[in-house]
C-alpha cells in the first residue's frame, strides 16, 4: 500500500511510542487521526505537527474500555475523513495485577483496553476498508503474548487476545484487509524505571540495548507497504525472543 494521501487511525496515538507512529505516518504523507484518552493536549500538539508538514490531521478522544466509546470513535473518523484506509492499535493500559488479584475489576479493564477495544474498532471500520478496496491493521502486543511475565496477569492476557484477533482479522478479512502485529521489546522504559531496571532489560536481548520508538515506527511504515504479509508478528526486540 502507498502510504502518501492515506488515512491512519492511531489509537494511543498522542504520547510516547504512538506519537512517533503519528508523527512517522504524517511525513510519509498519511493523513492522521490521532486518538487519545487522557493526553488531549499531547494530541492537538502532534495534530498541529502533522499539518505543518501538510497533511490533514485531526484528534478523536475515547476510553477504549468502553464498547459504545470505540464506536463512536470509528464513526467520527470515518464522517470526518470520509475514510481510513490503516489502523494502528498501539493503546494499552500497562498496569501490574498481582494474582490473586486484590481487584479483579481492574482485570476486566486492561483486558477491555486490549481485546474489546481492537475488536469493536475493527469491527466497525472493516466494512469502510472493504469498500475503500483495500486496508491494512496494525496491532502493537509484546512478548507477553506468548510468554508470561511475572505480576502481569491482565497485561498478558490482554496481549494475547489481540495477538489472537489480529490472527483472525487477518483470515477473516482477505483479501481485501491484512492485519499483522508487531511485538516490540524494550523501545521506550515507563516514567518510574529506575536506571537499574533500565540497564537489566536491556542486558536481556543479544543487542544488548534499548531500542528505540522510531524502530517500532519504521516497522508500521514498512507492514503498511508489504503487500504480501498478513497473519504475521513482527518482533522489534533487538532478538529477545530469541532467548
Ligand atoms: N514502551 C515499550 O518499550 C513497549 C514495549 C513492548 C510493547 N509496547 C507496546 O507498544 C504500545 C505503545 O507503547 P507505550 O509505551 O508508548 O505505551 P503507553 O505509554 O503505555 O501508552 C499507551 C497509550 O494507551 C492509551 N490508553 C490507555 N488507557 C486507555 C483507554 N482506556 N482507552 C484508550 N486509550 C488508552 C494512552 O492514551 P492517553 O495517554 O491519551 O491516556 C496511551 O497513549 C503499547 O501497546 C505497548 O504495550 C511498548
Amino acid at each position: 500500500m502507498e502510504i502518501r494521501g492515506k488515512t491512519a487511525l492511531i489509537t494511543g496515538g498522542a504520547v510516547r511510542v504512538g506519537r512517533v507512529i503519528s508523527l512517522a505516518l504524517a511525513q510519509a504523507g498519511a493523513n492522521i487521526a490521532v486518538h487519545y484518552h487522557t493526553s488531549r493536549e499531547e494530541a492537538e500538539t502532534v495534530v498541529a505537527e502533522a499539518r505543518s508538514l501538510g497533511v490533514q490531521a485531526a484528534s478523536f478522544q475515547a476510553d477504549l474500555a468502553e464498547a459504545g466509546q470505540s464506536v463512536a470513535l470509528a464513526e467520527q473518523v470515518l464522517a470526518f475523513f470520509g475514510g481510513v484506509d490503516i489502523l494502528v492499535y498501539g493503546a494499552s493500559l500497562f498496569q501490574t495485577t498481582p494474582f490473586p488479584a486484590a481487584d479483579p475489576m481492574l482485570f476486566r479493564r486492561i483486558t477491555a483496553v486490549s481485546i474489546d477495544g481492537a475488536f469493536h474498532l475493527v469491527n466497525a471500520l472493516a466494512p469502510a476498508m472493504r469498500e475503500r478496496g483495500a486496508g491494512c491493521i496494525i496491532t502493537l502486543i509484546d512478548s507477553s503474548a506468548w510468554k508470561p511475565w511475572h505480576n502481569f496477569t491482565a497485561h498478558a492476557a490482554g496481549k494475547a487476545g489481540l495477538l489472537a484477533l489480529t490472527r483472525q482479522f487477518a483470515l477473516e478479512l482477505a483479501p481485501t484487509v491484512r492485519a499483522n502485529a508487531i511485538a516490540p521489546g524494550p523501545v521506550l522504559p515507563p516514567a518510574h524505571y529506575t536506571p537499574e531496571k533500565i540497564a537489566r532489560d536491556a542486558s536481556r536481548n543479544p543487542l544488548g540495548r534499548w531500542g528505540s520508538p522510531q524502530d517500532v515506527a519504521d516497522a508500521v511504515l514498512y507492514l503498511v507497504k508489504a503487500d504480501f504479509l498478513t497473519g504475521v508478528v513482527l518482533p522489534v526486540d533487538g532478538g529477545e525472543s530469541l532467548r
